[in-house]
């Protein structure tokens, strides 16, 4: 029996507004069916310079060492995990929320002494805790997560780079929610390791980590006794790829990601950070404005509330996963529920990138007010399309 062939692909067109991937702009979809040039080709190396040159500025950062590595944002993550932690190293893992759980999960796996400062979900780990835990023993590296996506907790990192650096510790970051969509200030912080995704606020398909690593922890890296437990992620081999005059082949580079992550950092740049920055913010306080009139709460306290992913306890009384399911099936809008704990009971609105518009927002609420009205509950009709636009004036 021959194997049936299915039909030619046509997805959905769904507006997608949960915890990434978010919208993409059509010349991020348009660079990608561009030809595929080799991986070696002068005229790819010159492609990948570009996209370093503008890395590093999204980064806001002058490290040399700034690239894209082939995998998601936990390509990202276990890259800079696996580079730096030795078997016997202490490594402090503030854990709010799934992806601190995971920063501490992988560190364990490296041989690490995990130190886990954990803090309830939606709070951030103020950083006194973590002073404690640097003056208590030595640390090798002290890892958080800038934007829980699992709680929409933004971490602040004022005086944590230094803080780390006295005490002789490297600082990593996870920037996966954070970068593009709210300020991610690798030099000012003093972060020796941030990495991110490309499906989140840089609204890019999913398939790069955008990393970037301090002149401080590439010493730190060279200075290991073994050899790194990960041949694919292994920085070092990486490095002669991405270094001028070098370009070693150590994999074969997803070219059609490159041209992508290129052109959606051309329109990250063409915006402008602080304009940029300063759109997720206003389209944050509108959405979180109609979706208090519709009930919910949000999850982390107001001053580090997370602009991209809005996390909101759903209305007492509602079942969630019902009301989530009507917005993807009657409306063609994505939004993502809880994780772990929070499974159940709250709902996570991503605005990030592309997803963050003025359009985007009133079809998600309106979405949501009718799915309510439709579960029963009893809402206001118009109140938070009001309320958001108000928000707006
Ligand atoms: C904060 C954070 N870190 C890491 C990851 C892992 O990224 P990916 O799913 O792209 O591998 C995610 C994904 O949602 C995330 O939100």
């Amino acid at each position: 029996m021959p194997t049936p062939v299915p039909d030619e692909l046509r997805p959905s067109s769904r507006l997608l507004l949960g915890p990434g991937p978010s919208m993409v702009h059509p010349r991020v979809l348009r660079a990608m069916s561009t030809p595929l040039l080799g991986h070696l080709d002068p005229e790819f190396l010159a492609i990948m310079d570009e996209l370093q040159a503008m890395e590093r500025a999204v980064f806001q950062t002058g490290n040399r060492f700034t690239i894209a590595l082939a995998g998601t944002g936990s390509a990202g993550m276990e890259a800079s995990l696996v580079n730096v932690v030795e078997p016997g190293d202490t490594v402090v893992v503030g854990v709010n929320g799934v992806f601190g759980g995971r920063l501490a999960d992988i560190s364990g796996r490296c041989g690490g002494r995990v130190v886990r400062l954990e803090t309830p979900w939606g709070e951030v780990l103020p950083l006194e805790r973590i002073e404690k835990a640097l003056k208590k023993e030595k640390v090798k590296a002290v890892a958080v997560v800038h934007a829980e996506t699992s709680t929409g907790a933004q971490q602040p990192l004022e005086g944590l780079g230094d803080l780390c650096h006295e005490h002789g510790a490297l600082l990593i970051v996870d920037a996966v929610t954070s970068l593009g969509g709210v300020p991610v200030e690798v030099d000012r912080h003093g972060i020796d390791i941030c990495y991110s995704g490309t499906q989140k606020c840089l609204s890019c398909p999913p398939g790069l980590a955008p990393i970037t690593l301090s002149p401080r922890a590439l010493e730190v890296a060279s200075a290991r006794t073994g050899k790194v437990q990960s041949w694919y992620l292994d920085l070092s081999m990486i490095a002669d790829y991405w270094t001028e005059g070098k370009r070693v082949y150590h994999h074969t580079a997803p070219i059609s990601m490159v041209y992508a992550l290129r052109e959606a950092l051309r329109l990250v740049l063409e915006e402008g950070l602080a304009a940029r920055f300063e759109r997720h913010r206003r389209h944050s306080a509108a959405l979180m404005a109609g979706l208090l009139e519709l009930g919910c709460t949000p999850k982390a306290a107001e001053g580090h509330r997370l602009p991209s992913l809005n996390c909101v306890v759903t209305p007492k009384g509602v079942e969630e996963a019902p009301v989530r399911r009507a917005l993807l099936m009657e409306s063609n809008i994505e939004i993502g529920g809880g994780l772990g704990p929070l499974s159940g009971t709250v709902w996570r609105i991503g605005l990030m990138g592309e997803s963050a518009r003025q359009e985007n927002v009133l079809a998600v609420l309106g979405a949501l007010e009718q799915a309510l009205a439709r579960a029963g509950r009893n809402v206001k009709p118009g109140a938070a399309l009001s309320a958001a636009a108000a928000s707006y004036r």
